[in-house]
């Protein structure tokens, strides 16, 4: 029994140490709750401010995006430019979804919750087109939801 409590207290000391060592990681500090509803006009709302010929968002550097997933997609596809550092809120239109994105400098990977909005911060050195995946499963095309981001010169 001596041997479990001493473990316990291990870990649990080690755990603390770790979060507060090292705990700036990508969880997001910045959220707020939200509706689907509320959430899909901001989005309708940016996408009209920014929408290019091409068919895509551009977003201008210092500007916030917004990012709706929903089964089985991510909308709108954002054009960000290489160098900047740009906030995204997103947020889940029906059900719990991920948000991974690995490539160049980044490695992140998320919760979208419904009814709350997350700030994600990220920055791109690298011009490219950086292949988002959901890696929660959110039905039976979860494995098919995906997105991208480009990032221009
Ligand atoms: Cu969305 Cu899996």
């Amino acid at each position: 029994m001596w041997l479990v409590a001493v473990s316990v207290v291990a870990m649990t000391a080690f755990t603390i140490a770790w979060v507060a060592g090292f705990g700036d990681q990508n969880v997001p500090d910045n959220t707020y709750r939200t509706t689907p509803a509320a959430f899909q006009q901001q989005v309708d709302e940016f996408t009209q401010k920014y929408l290019g010929d091409d068919g895509k968002v551009h977003v201008p550097p210092g500007e916030d995006a917004y990012l709706m997933a929903q089964r089985y997609g991510f909308t709108p596809e954002l054009v960000l430019e290489a160098g900047n550092e740009y906030t995204i809120w997103m947020s889940s239109r029906d059900v719990l979804h991920g948000f991974s994105l690995i490539g160049d400098n980044l490695n992140l990977n998320l919760e979208i919750v419904p009814e709350h909005a997350l700030a994600l911060t990220l920055k791109a050195e690298k011009a490219g087109t950086y292949l988002v995946i959901c890696n929660e499963y959110c039905g039976l095309q979860h494995h098919l939801m995906r997105g991208h981001i480009i990032v221009e010169e």
